[in-house]
């Protein structure tokens, strides 16, 4: 053992052994003494899905404190997409870490924030003139969306859907579905929220094909009578929902509440901080159906892994919030700034986008030979590398969470980091770096396939 905590990296990034290797039981002992030291200090309301401390990640591993090296299917929360530790971020950081680590924008501005808005403005769908506006976290940059598409339409409604998650500030707390972990005991939360059907195929009543088309159907219908579509600012959505189960809407679904917002002037958010900078084989989720949102948020892959976040959208939008209306002490900081130009290029330059689509190509057929093999697998679903397989008891839509966690235990225990999801708790989601080995993915696909056989 000694032999191979020696051994263990101190640099990470993709010229890390890309191999899975256990030394010890997951967690290792390491592990288990740093977690006794996180759990004295560390408060109660911040989880942990696998606690093994960590050294140095790159590609497609996680190394761990004892020496083990794990298989990563979850990118820290689909966040290093370009892999951890990516040679171009890490340079782009110490280069600017080196000159400056801060002025603060609004006091004194510096070349970074500008290059990556200009960035996210060509990257963004649609050819209309774009300006963007940039935050330090996924949900401020929801939060700022919001604030613009206030300041923009003179209106106060903001209409957000079954499943969604937008963050745990209290107006993001506000705009999630999920009561418990995100919302229960925080209250009272901001109003003017109005919660919409989501199109959710697996679960839509008269089956998957009409999904897309009657949800559209009874959310337009409910904005128009319910709400009055004169009050409402902003219709927010995921393109595909993440933390809500990675649901990939009905066909039709966005185009049509993109279509009724732009005749009714009513903003159209697509959050894009899960689905953005090439996870789902796109570069943003809303271009797999033609859908071109007012307002964009981004985080998550845009950094690489520095915390960063954005919006970005029409000109005429943008600008609507008075001068010093928007912004923060550290939003686009300097190194974060650095670093999205590091990922944004290594996307370019290593074509994430088509390896997102070669990801998919390879574990979409696993997954659904999975649940051919094993009943309790109802629906498998996702685009690029953002996969997903519910569980249910066999037969019927009842979630079975605990068979889940199981899984996802069993993974853990063998190695290979698997994330869960879902309003009901009962989805296991694939978030692997774009940039993993394909022998590395067709070995985790291996060991979850042994989870499923030997927990159900
Ligand atoms: C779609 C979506 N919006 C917003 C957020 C909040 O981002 P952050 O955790 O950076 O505040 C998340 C995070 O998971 C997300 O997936």
């Amino acid at each position: 053992m000694t032999e191979a905590i020696d051994a263990r990296p101190l640099v990470g990034g993709p010229d890390l052994p890309q191999v899975r290797r256990l030394v010890t039981s997951i967690p290792g002992p390491r592990s288990v003494e740093l977690f006794a030291r996180r759990n004295a200090a560390v408060a109660r309301g911040v989880s942990t899905t696998l606690p093994v401390f960590v050294t140095a990640a790159g590609g497609g591993v996680v190394v761990d404190v004892d020496g083990n090296s794990l298989i990563d299917l979850g990118s820290g929360i689909a966040v290093v997409s370009v892999g951890n530790a990516a040679p171009r971020v890490v340079a782009a950081v110490a280069d600017q870490a080196a000159a400056f680590t801060h002025t603060c924008f609004m006091v004194t501005p510096y070349e970074g924030y500008v290059a990556v808005c200009e960035k996210l403005n060509s990257l963004t769908p649609g050819d209309f003139l774009k300006k963007s506006a940039l935050f330090n976290s996924g949900a401020e940059a929801v939060e700022n969306a919001v604030k613009i598409a206030r300041a923009f339409t003179g209106r106060s409604a903001v209409v957000v859907f079954d499943h969604a998650y937008h963050g745990r500030t209290n107006l993001t707390m506000a705009l999630t579905a999920k009561n418990m972990p995100y919302k229960h005991s925080f209250g009272p939360f901001a109003p003017e929220i109005y919660r919409m059907p989501m199109a959710y195929p697996f679960r839509w009543p008269t089956g998957a094909a009409n999904c897309g088309p009657e949800a559209a159907s009874l959310v337009i219908a409910e904005m128009t009578s319910q709400l009055g579509v004169d009050n409402i600012a902003a219709v927010l959505i995921e393109p595909i929902q993440g933390e809500g189960g990675f649901i990939v809407p009905g066909a039709g679904f966005l185009p049509a509440l993109s279509e009724f917002c732009k005749a009714n002037g009513i903003v159209f958010v697509a959050d894009e901080i899960q689905t953005g900078f090439a996870r789902t084989g796109a570069m943003f989720a809303s271009s797999h159906e033609g859908v071109v949102p007012d307002l964009v948020t981004t985080a998550k892959g845009i950094a690489g892994g520095l915390p960063l976040s954005a919006v970005t959208g029409r000109a005429d939008i943008m600008d609507a919030a008075h001068v010093g209306g928007l912004g923060g002490t550290y939003g686009g900081n300097p190194v974060a700034c650095a670093a999205a130009l590091g990922a944004i290029r290594t996307i370019e330059e290593l074509d994430l986008v088509g390896r997102a689509r070669h990801i998919e190509s390879l574990m979409l057929p696993r997954l659904q030979e999975m649940a051919g093999k094993f009943a309790c697998i109802g629906d498998v679903r996702g685009r690029g590398a953002m996969l997903a397989v519910e569980i249910v008891v066999p037969g019927g839509l009842e979630p079975d969470a605990a068979t889940t966690v199981a899984v996802a235990k069993a993974c853990h225990a063998a190695g290979v980091v698997v994330l869960t999801a879902g309003t009901y708790g009962n989805v296991l989601r694939f978030l692997p770096p774009l940039v993993i080995p394909d022998e590395l993915l067709l070995e985790a696909l291996d060991v979850l396939e042994e989870a499923f056989a030997t927990v159900t």
